[in-house]
Formats: C-alpha cells, sequence, structure tokens
C-alpha cells in the first residue's frame, strides 16, 4: 500500500484536518475532543485494488531478517499501516518491539485456562511499551523540524521520550509528580539528558500544566494525546495476530491508567479486521488499581457515557491517574469488543505481581492489574476454560525494585489491606536473608525454604 496520505479525525464531533493543522495540545479546534489518525486511501481501494493480506503478512514476517534497521523494529516492520511519515528517513527507531510472547504455566493451571500468555512489552529498549509509540511520535516530531519535544508522565512515558529524544538529537523536557515515581524511572530520564522538572502536581495536573506550556512555546508534546503515539501502540496488536498466525485470542487484557495503549490495541485490531488481515477482534479488557478507577465508575454509572474523575491513590504509580485523556477511546474499545472494565485492590496487585515473578518473568506493578483482573473475569465466569487469553505487561520488573523488595520483605501492604490474604502473600514471599558465610549456614537457609 503506497497510501502516504493520512488526516486527523475528531473522536468527538467527527471534523478532519491535516496532520500539520493540529493545534499543539492536539485537542479539537470545535469540540475539544482528541484526534485519531486516520487514512482515507483504504476505505477508497475497492476490490482487487485492496492491499493483498498474504503478501503484507509474507513482507512483514520476511523483513525480521533483514538488514535494515527500520525492518528490525517490530513498529517500522509493519509500516504499510502506519504510513505517517513524508519519509522513512526521518524514523528514529532503537528497534523497539517483537517482544516475546510467553505462555504461563503456572497462571495456567491454577486457573484452569491452558491458552493463557502474557506479552511482554517490558521486554523493549528502555523497559516498557511506550517505546513503541514514541518511535513513531518522535520520528513526526522530527520531520515537522523541532527542536524541543516534552511530556507529563509517571514515569515510563518519560523514560521513552528521553531516550528517543537523545537519539534523534532533539532536547526534551519532562514533567512529572514529585515522589510519586520509581526510580527506575527517574534515573533513565537523567541518564538520557533530559530536562526533568519534579513537580508538586500529580499526573493529572503535570499534564495540565503542559498542556498551558506548549500552547506557549514551540515544543512538540509527546503524551498519548498525541494520535501518532497511538499509531506505534497499535502495532503490539500485529505482533499478537501474526503470532497466532492471524487468528486472534479471545481475549486480551489490558491495564488502564491515562488509557492510550487500551485505545491504541483497540485501533490496531480494528484496522486488521476492516482490511480484512483477520476474521474478528479479541474482547479487549481494561483493569485499573481500585484506588484509580475513573472508567472502571463510568461503566457503573453511565456504561462508559460520562467520565468521572477520581483523586487517583495507588502504589502501581504508573496508573496513577484519576481523570484519564483517552478515556472515550477506550471507552469504546471495550464497548465494541465486547470487554469488561473492573479495578484490582492493592492487595490483589502485589500477590498478581509476585506470580508473574514466580512464572520467572517478572513486571511492574501496573503491568500485574491484568493478572489480577483476570483471575476476577475467571471467577465471574467471564472467561471460559477453553479460550485464549493473552495479558499485555506493559513494563519491566526493575523498573520498580523497591515495590518488589517491600513487598517480599513484608512491608508494602498495611494490615487492613491484606486482610483475608496473608497466607496467600506469606506463600508467595522470598525475603533475602542475612546468612553467616559457611557451607553450614547456606545449606540451613536452603532446606528452611524447601520445608
Ligand atoms: N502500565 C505501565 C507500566 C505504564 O507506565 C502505564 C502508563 C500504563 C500501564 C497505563 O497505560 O496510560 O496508556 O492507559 N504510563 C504513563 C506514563 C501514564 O507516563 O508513563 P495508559
Amino acid at each position: 500500500m503506497n497510501d502516504n496520505l493520512h488526516q486527523l479525525r475528531c473522536f468527538g464531533c467527527g471534523a478532519r484536518i491535516a496532520g500539520a493543522e493540529a493545534r499543539p495540545d492536539f485537542r479539537c479546534a470545535v469540540c475539544g475532543e482528541l484526534f485519531e489518525v486516520e487514512y482515507p486511501g483504504w476505505s477508497q481501494r475497492k476490490g482487487p485494488d485492496r492491499p493483498n493480506p498474504g503478501a503484507l503478512k509474507w513482507l512483514w514476517r520476511e523483513r525480521r531478517s533483514s538488514s535494515e534497521a527500520l525492518d528490525h523494529s517490530g513498529v517500522w516492520r509493519f509500516r504499510e499501516l502506519l504510513p505517517i511519515l513524508d519519509s522513512l528517513n526521518n524514523a528514529v527507531t532503537l528497534r523497539e518491539g517483537n517482544t516475546p510472547l510467553y505462555h504461563l504455566p503456572r497462571a495456567s493451571k491454577t486457573l484452569g485456562i491452558d491458552q493463557l500468555f502474557a506479552k511482554h512489552q517490558g521486554m523493549n529498549p528502555t523497559g516498557s511499551f511506550k517505546d513503541t509509540g514514541m518511535t513513531a511520535a518522535m520520528s513526526v516530531a522530527k520531520e515537522r523540524g523541532f527542536e524541543w519535544v516534552a511530556c507529563a508522565s509517571t514515569g515510563n512515558t518519560s523514560a521513552a521520550m528521553a531516550a528517543y529524544a537523545a537519539r534523534a538529537g532533539l532536547r526534551s523536557l519532562v514533567l512529572i509528580p514529585e515522589g510519586k515515581i520509581a526510580w527506575g524511572k527517574l534515573s533513565q530520564a537523567m541518564d538520557y539528558g533530559s530536562v526533568t522538572c519534579q513537580l508538586k502536581a500529580d499526573f493529572d495536573g503535570c499534564l495540565r500544566l503542559l498542556t498551558q506550556i506548549v500552547n506557549e512555546a514551540p515544543i512538540y508534546l509527546l503524551n498519548s494525546v498525541n494520535p501518532y503515539r497511538l499509531e506505534g501502540q497499535k502495532t503490539p496488536a500485529f505482533e499478537i495476530a501474526e503470532a497466532f498466525d492471524w487468528n486472534v485470542p479471545d481475549h486480551l487484557i489490558v491495564p488502564g491508567g491515562n488509557l492510550g495503549n487500551s485505545s491504541a490495541l483497540g485501533k490496531g485490531f480494528r484496522e486488521l479486521h476492516e482490511l480484512g488481515l483477520v476474521a474478528r477482534q479479541p474482547r479487549i479488557s481494561v483493569i485499573q488499581a481500585a484506588g484509580a478507577n475513573p472508567l472502571v465508575r463510568s461503566f457503573e454509572i453511565s456504561h462508559g457515557a460520562a467520565l468521572e474523575p477520581v483523586e487517583a491513590h495507588t502504589r502501581a504509580t504508573a496508573i496513577r491517574i484519576g481523570n484519564p485523556a483517552s478515556w472515550r477511546k477506550a471507552a469504546r474499545v471495550i464497548q465494541e469488543t465486547g470487554g469488561w472494565c473492573l479495578d484490582v485492590t492493592e492487595a490483589e496487585i502485589a500477590i498478581a505481581k509476585a506470580e508473574v515473578g514466580a512464572e520467572g518473568l517478572g513486571c511492574e506493578p501496573a503491568s500485574a492489574v491484568t493478572l489480577a483482573g483476570l483471575k476476577k473475569l475467571c471467577a465471574q465466569g467471564a472467561i471460559e476454560p477453553g479460550e485464549t487469553v493473552v495479558l499485555m505487561l506493559t513494563g519491566h520488573t526493575l523498573k520498580d525494585a523497591d515495590y518488589t523488595i517491600d513487598f517480599h520483605r513484608g512491608t508494602l501492604l498495611t494490615d487492613e489491606e491484606s486482610v483475608g490474604r496473608e497466607a496467600e502473600i506469606e506463600g508467595l514471599r522470598r525475603n533475602a536473608q542475612v546468612v553467616e558465610a559457611t557451607p553450614a549456614a547456606v545449606l540451613a537457609a536452603m532446606k528452611d525454604r524447601v520445608g
């Protein structure tokens, strides 16, 4: 497909504008909603003129063995489905994507679901799914000639932006809530050379402030309100479909924070379906932390018709967001695909995270909401044993080592939070012990573990 023409369509009023006409805050001038990238050429091509699904699938697989850097990217490998650049020479890549899809044997057995997998987006260059979106939007920033890029973040977006800006030779500004992001993520922004401002505000406050700043200065906004981010973040949907030989799984379970990721994955599967590359779409369910659950409330009160913003509190700091920007898009994905929107408690998140660790994978707390949510869906009978389920693990376990250590030391959760789950938590804790430097003492420590 050489339809190198895209436009932006407002998700609220349907107004269409050219990509270069977007306002700096990516809000519609008519109704204030967000935009979605649209490729008019796709719907104009009918019958034999349609792209050949078999040829595309072959091409995408072949690229994996090419020697071109862009072909090694799990985003740009699928470039026919994200023709957002005038020139591919502007693409900024760290060879993101192509992340592993792991079977989860232990959880599979406990839950009685044979076909249970984790798509580990934490195995990206900066350790989170944000890299797939950042390669796309940073390339646009470079092509449009910006010198500065910026984001508000709970940590992972800033880590990804800082790295890709450094690769692109651009300068970057990070706004983060002071004391509310994991150290691993903060260290990345510093290491890759961003101007990092820790603000006395939460994520929602940081994003509000940044919106004012980009309206005053020539800075390219790289939060997921930027529709090009979602074009990159839709590509894991293509990888998942490819991994199942283009038979999509029955269920995809995604953590919900600012709700860009669930929106992007939904768009990815929708486009595969519209282009005839897959026969159906998976049910997409979004899981939030109980203390940061505006979309869950919205579904309870109005079935996703109006947002119910909250003041967010959760130790899963990545998803500590009370007023998510992309809630309308995510609500549509859940409604269209027949998915669910649930929340999980702090104890459920901590237990699920330890279980993902015990599979030999590990993930950050925000990613573990997917397994915690799956357990609830199974208990409610929403998922059948014979179905295929994919959990999106969004961040690497090393992003938030403090959380993991606190859990295993037994200092993470309060008594109130753990009530009723004490035995389960004890069974998962693996604290490090101080042991005398003798063979006998070390062997005794091993015996204790076996017993
Ligand atoms: N998981 C992780 C590890 C995240 O970092 C985020 C979001 C999410 C899930 C939720 O994704 O916002 O698209 O619904 N992190 C953002 C950040 C907000 O600034 O890094 P979402």
